[in-house]
């Protein structure tokens, strides 16, 4: 049996991701990879800039993997600072990978979506899994675009390519890269710190939100799911919360009652506004059986305590 391997390994995603492959199917198939090196690896780790697809071949050979996770990329904020870098990383990454899987280098991939890939057309509210795409983001851009390629490739050429249109994710482990979402991370430790926490989102801009831990299973289950159940091979919509800052700190509230918000917009804004607010996740539910375990209180509730524990 080959090996899987994750390129995006340090991230807020990958290093729960690997640490659960790792639980799952034993530190001797998996194998870790990122450009960044820092800290401990609970498995073999390569450091990789996976834009040197010469070395990334290698890696793919020399392991011999057959799985790859693929999480490498500029999420929304950094990416409209650096916008051909981002276009550069997100998708050309993408295709050398399904190339890869083409050529039958590797049997399956993961590579990951976002609710960016909606825009300011879509409706705003229980967004449909099909419905208008019109991202005006360079992240969303190259997010729906990875997607029809991966769609591409799947009908084109069989490579069996799955995708999840990831809402912000919260987590303790590792902090957040670079997204609009982050601010729902942010709070978390500032409100155990300085009990206070400035938000760059308006006290009443709603987005779609999920624990890690229900975004690494839905990844994991989707990933498992039989190949005839995965009917969608853009990527499919995943919910589990939807909230605003002003209800996120008053979950907080309900443990921290000194703790205190406030206010101050910038650039992220006008990219939470092009964003859907709420997600309509009936065809994952329905293809391969997907259903969120946290809800906003015990989402909350775990946070601090992890945080407080210092998790
Ligand atoms: P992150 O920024 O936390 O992690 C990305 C990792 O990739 C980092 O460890 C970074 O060092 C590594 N990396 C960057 N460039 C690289 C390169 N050239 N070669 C090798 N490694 C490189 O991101 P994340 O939050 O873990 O996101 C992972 C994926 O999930 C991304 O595709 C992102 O768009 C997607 N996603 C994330 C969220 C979220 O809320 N975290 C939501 C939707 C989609
Ligand atoms: N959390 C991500 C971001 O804000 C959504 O893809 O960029």
């Amino acid at each position: 049996m080959g090996k899987i391997l994750i390129i995006g390994s340090k991230g807020q995603i990958g290093t729960e991701l690997t640490a659960e492959l790792v639980k799952r199917k034993g530190a001797d198939r998996v194998v870790a990879a990122d450009l960044n090196p820092a800290g401990d690896s609970p498995c073999a780790f390569e450091v990789l800039d996976v834009m040197d697809f010469e070395a990334t071949a290698h890696i793919l050979k020399q392991h011999d993997v057959d799985e790859v996770y693929l999480l490498a990329a500029l999420l929304s904020a950094t990416a409209e600072k650096h916008p051909l870098k981002a276009r550069q990383l997100n998708m050309e990454s993408l295709l050398f990978m399904l190339e890869q899987a083409r050529e039958g280098k590797i049997k399956k991939m993961y590579w990951p979506s976002s609710i960016a890939v909606f825009g300011p057309s879509t409706p705003r509210v229980n967004t449909p899994q099909f419905t208008v795409n019109d991202p005006n983001t360079v992240y969303g851009i190259t997010k729906y675009s990875g997607e029809l390629w991966c769609r591409y490739y799947f009908e084109k050429f069989g490579v069996d390519v799955r995708s999840l249109r990831y809402p912000g994710l919260i987590s303790y482990t590792a902090p957040p890269g670079g997204g609009t979402t982050d601010y729902a991370v942010e709070i978390f430790h500032e409100a155990l710190k300085n009990k206070r926490y400035t938000s760059f989102l308006k006290e009443d801009s709603a987005l779609p939100m999920m624990y890690m831990p229900d975004a690494i299973r839905a990844t994991l289950e989707l990933m498992e799911a039989p190949a005839e159940q995965v009917k969608i091979r853009t990527s499919y919509n995943v919910g589990a919360l939807s909230f605003t800052p002003r209800e996120i700190a008053a979950a907080i509230k309900r443990h921290i009652p000194d703790f205190e918000i406030g206010y101050q917009p910038d650039f992220r804004q006008t990219i939470a506004d092009s964003w859907p607010a709420s997600i309509d996740d009936s065809e994952a539910r329905k293809d391969w059986g997907w259903k969120p375990a946290y809800d906003l209180a015990s989402m909350t509730e775990d946070m601090l305590k992890n945080l407080s524990e210092g998790k």
